[in-house]
């Protein structure tokens, strides 16, 4: 163990990382790379957005932790001629400092040890990667402050987001409606999905009542279900439909959080009417 982080081996003999302090690993059942392929890569097609893609395609990686997204990705893409982009955001860059130390065991940072030094040192890595050039940047601080500043507005607009905060219960402040929707503000609005590992019906209205589409996300092994959120329609194959609103009317927790104050409740008044005039729904 190190700086509150520790390597644990998970059922399936893969390792993953463990921050002590929130009481938390880091895909805790199938494990880092077999979590990020099913999660992010495959669902939010990321070989055909980026291989399509008219000129620099950038990645939001939202919660950079041990990197175990990122770099999957990156493994993923490495054939693809291109431009890539990949801004990573968290309030600590510990746990990939601590990857770096176990990068033997946790195999997934094996071949970017160079990139990720220089990340850490400068907070910016550029490098060739198979057919590819790479930007990786870190910002770092409070994601939600960060992501509320008017300077938000200057940054590469993200296609893709890679959504892999802690669970609402525990990091309630990364799942409020106003981050949600100030996300959907900054995407590429002409083509950006988000996937996350939740299927929470909570989860769900608040991106809905964001701004975005949303649909049922592949099963990773772990979750049956996840989330995939989209600025058009198009974007997803199983969005969500009439009978998903059936169960939300039922639910006890499905009320947006407005600020980093986790409690459940079922949906208000005034939300349900917002969300049955959403596009998704309103035909
Ligand atoms: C589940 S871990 C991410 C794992 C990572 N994606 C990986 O592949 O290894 C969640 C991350 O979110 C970060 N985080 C939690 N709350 C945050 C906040 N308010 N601002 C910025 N980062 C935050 C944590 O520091 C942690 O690294």
């Amino acid at each position: 163990m190190s700086g509150g982080y520790q390597l644990v081996q998970l059922k399936n003999g893969t390792w993953s990382v463990r921050s002590v302090a929130e009481g938390e690993t880091f895909h805790p059942v199938i494990g880092p790379v077999a979590e990020a392929e099913a999660l992010y890569v495959r669902q939010l097609r990321l070989t055909e957005r980026f291989a399509t893609a008219a000129g620099e395609f950038v990645i939001w990686d939202v919660g950079l932790g041990a990197a175990a997204n990122v770099l999957t990705a990156l493994r993923a893409l490495a054939a693809i001629p291109g431009r890539l982009r990949v801004v990573s955001f968290d309030h600590t860059v510990e746990p990939l400092r601590f990857a770096l130390a176990g990068a033997e065991q946790l195999g997934f940072v094996c071949g970017f040890e160079a990139p990720i030094a220089e990340l850490l040192a400068t907070g910016t890595a550029q490098f060739r990667h198979g057919a590819m050039e790479v930007l990786w940047e870190t910002r770092l601080g409070d994601f939600p402050t960060r992501l509320a500043e008017p300077a938000a507005q200057t940054w590469p607009r993200p296609g893709a987001i890679l959504f892999d905060a802690y669970s609402p219960a525990r990091n309630p402040a990364m799942w409020t409606l106003p981050l949600f929707r100030r996300l959907r503000e900054l995407a590429e609005p002409s083509e950006c999905t988000l996937a996350t590992y939740s299927r929470a019906t909570m989860l769900r209205t608040t991106l809905l009542l964001a701004g975005w589409y949303v649909g049922a996300g592949h099963a990773t092994g772990e979750k049956e279900e996840t989330t995939l959120a989209a600025t058009r329609l198009e974007l997803l194959t199983e969005p969500l439909a009439a009978n998903w609103l059936e169960r939300v009317r039922r639910s006890t927790s499905a009320e947006p959080l407005e600020r980093a104050d986790y409690r459940q409740a079922p949906l208000s008044a005034a939300a349900w009417e917002a969300l049955l005039k959403h596009a998704q729904f309103a035909t």
